[in-house]
């Protein structure tokens, strides 16, 4: 099973603030829905209660939540009390590419797990962030594809969406 992170950054990492993202960005929104769509996606409880009860849990995915609280359940998603049991979960169901999107501390822990990072560039700073996506060294890593959407009306910024594929150790 392939796993990928996929995230949306500032120039300086940053990814939220407040429980909250720091953009409304369709294009990036559409984006994630196509990548993720049929897939199972796991994310930290601060991620899930920030999405917006109207949309959670994600439609048309298996949602899986990290909580240390082995209480915390609902009967739409999946709630683990370790990232591993939520991983070999999504094993158990065959998947093919679990999709691991956020938060901050869920990224920490799993950067050095994944295949691929989805990396949506936001061309700005936020300096009001309080969570940043993890340092990572770029000589692991390969730039598959990048592709620029030109801000506009519905999105503010310049947007780079960006494929990273983890680099094969030679020996
Ligand atoms: N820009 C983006 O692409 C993007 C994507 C996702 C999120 N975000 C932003 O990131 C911020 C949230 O990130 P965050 O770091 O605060 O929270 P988070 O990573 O979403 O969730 C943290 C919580 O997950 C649980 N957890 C984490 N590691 C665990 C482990 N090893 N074992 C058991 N439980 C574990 C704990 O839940 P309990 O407290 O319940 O024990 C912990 O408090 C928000 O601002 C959000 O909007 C941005």
């Amino acid at each position: 099973m392939k796993i990928s992170l996929v995230v949306a950054c500032g120039l300086k990492n940053e990814i939220g603030a407040n429980n909250d993202l720091l953009w409304h960005l369709p294009a990036d929104m559409a984006y994630f829905k196509e990548l993720t769509m049929n897939h199972h996606v796991l994310m930290g409880r601060v991620t899930y209660e920030s999405i917006p009860k109207k949309f959670r849990p994600l439609v048309g995915r298996e949602n899986i939540v990290i909580t240390n609280n082995p209480g915390f359940t609902n009967e739409n998603i999946r709630a683990f009390t370790t990232i591993e049991a939520g991983i070999e979960y999504a094993k158990s169901r065959n998947e093919t590419e679990l999709f691991i999107i956020g938060g901050a501390k869920i990224y920490e822990q799993t950067l050095h797990l994944a295949n691929r990072i989805y990396l949506t560039k936001v061309n700005e700073m936020f300096p009001q962030a309080d969570a940043h996506f993890p340092l990572y060294n770029t000589h692991d890593w390969t730039l598959t594809k990048s592709r620029l959407q030109i801000k506009s009306e519905s999105n503010n910024y310049d947007l780079y969406f960006e494929i990273w594929d983890k680099m094969k150790k030679r020996f």
